[in-house]
């Protein structure tokens, strides 16, 4: 992917069978994903000596892989291009000069843009990063984007303590349900906001189950019932907000004094609008996060990535971090994986096994 720095997928060597990858090939463009991306068969190029050739296992569709392929996103590579950000594989062959990883090591993307969707690939040594192998494979391709978003956002914008209180929206997402258990495990109550449909008792049950404290719909955080969720839990030092517009404000007015609303995604399509009373009369603070900036600007110092990643295996390995709800798409169906992941009350993370 030249335009993010990657070698091209056509790179003409030809010492390793073709493999499969999911090409976007046309133009950007917002209406025709489904169109866009195609199956084909591509040339691996050589190993170099400080190369892995990785075997990918399972890789995810989020919704920055679409935003990708629909050119709304803040990376786009040069077409035609191998889509995915996220992802897991395994190692089966190094070069001679690859130190950190061996034969049978899992991997994942260190940065976004490297193509995962795909059988195999011939990476940079530097280009990944290894977990460990003992985790399902679920959490392990899901890993790298969403718990770290939902990590980074808990520690690094308000002192949280047990006992204390965050509001997110989107609840029911994959940043969503990492954010309630990571809380959880941490002793932070959450407030967990997610759009009406028939089945949300289901989906209430199903992020209590996860750890969740309260979890509300979009349309009670403007009624009087609100004030019940505050009488079990403090008003929230911090808001997490994936959607924008309307429910990007509601979360506001519900912050305690002088807390953060730290805003990640925007699925609604609709801008932030801030209260003026908000500014004046509570000092909120009206932050963004983008956690491949994060990555990139903490590459030099390698270990904190690594430290994360550590923590997030420990929290799996332990139960208290699960995969988000996830449906498991064989390869050849990527078609329905890739129209499911764009449809509403889904509620299920798409990830393809490759
Ligand atoms: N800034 C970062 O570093 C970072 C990192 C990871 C993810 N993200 C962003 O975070 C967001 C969630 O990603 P994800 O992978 O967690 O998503 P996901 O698991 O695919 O879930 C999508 C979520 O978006 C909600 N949604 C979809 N359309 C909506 C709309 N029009 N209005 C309100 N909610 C809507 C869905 O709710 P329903 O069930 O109601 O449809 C669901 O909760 C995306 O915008 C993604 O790009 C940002």
């Amino acid at each position: 992917m030249k335009g993010c720095g990657r070698r091209s997928i056509y790179k003409k060597a030809r010492l390793y069978p073709q493999i499969y990858a999911f090409v976007f090939i046309l133009t950007h463009c917002l209406s025709y994903v489904l169109l866009t991306v195609r199956l084909k068969n591509v040339d691996l190029p050589a190993i170099g000596e400080n190369d892995v050739l990785i075997k990918l296992l399972a890789a995810p569709i989020n919704p920055s892989d679409i935003n990708m392929i629909q050119g709304t996103y803040a990376i786009l590579p040069d077409l035609p291009s191998i889509g995915g950000n996220e992802g897991v594989g395994t190692v089966i062959e190094t070069g001679k000069k690859v130190k950190s990883l061996k034969v049978g090591d899992w991997v994942i993307p260190r940065d976004a843009g490297l193509g995962t969707w795909r059988t195999e690939a011939v990476f940079a040594e530097e280009d990944v990063i290894s977990v460990p192998n003992d985790i399902p494979l679920l959490s392990a391709a899901t890993l790298g984007v969403n718990p770290c978003t939902a990590f980074r956002m808990l520690v690094d914008f308000e002192d949280l303590m047990p006992g204390d209180s965050i509001i997110q929206n989107a609840a029911n997402s994959g940043v969503g349900q990492a954010v309630i258990q990571i809380a959880a495990s941490r002793g932070i109550n959450t407030i967990n906001v997610v759009r009406d449909r028939p089945e949300f008792g289901q989906l209430c049950e199903r992020l209590k189950a996860i750890g969740a404290t309260h979890v509300i719909k979009e349309e009670a955080l403007r009624r009087p019932e609100i004030k019940e969720v505050f009488k079990s839990c403090p008003k929230p030092k911090l808001a997490l907000n994936g959607v924008g517009g309307k429910s990007a404000t509601e979360l506001l007015r519900h912050l305690q004094t002088g807390g953060s609303m730290v805003t990640y995604g925007g699925m609604s399509r609709q801008p932030v609008t801030v209260p003026v009373s908000a500014l004046i009369f509570k000092d909120v603070k009206v932050r963004g996060f983008w956690v491949t900036q994060w990555k990139r600007d903490h590459a030099s110092d390698g270990s904190l990535f690594g430290v994360m990643l550590d923590e997030l295996c420990s929290l799996i390995r332990q139960g208290k971090l699960t995969a988000p709800a996830c449906t498991q798409v064989a390869l050849q169906d990527f078609h329905r994986a890739l129209d499911a992941s764009m449809q509403p009350f889904i509620s299920s993370k798409q990830v393809l096994l490759l």
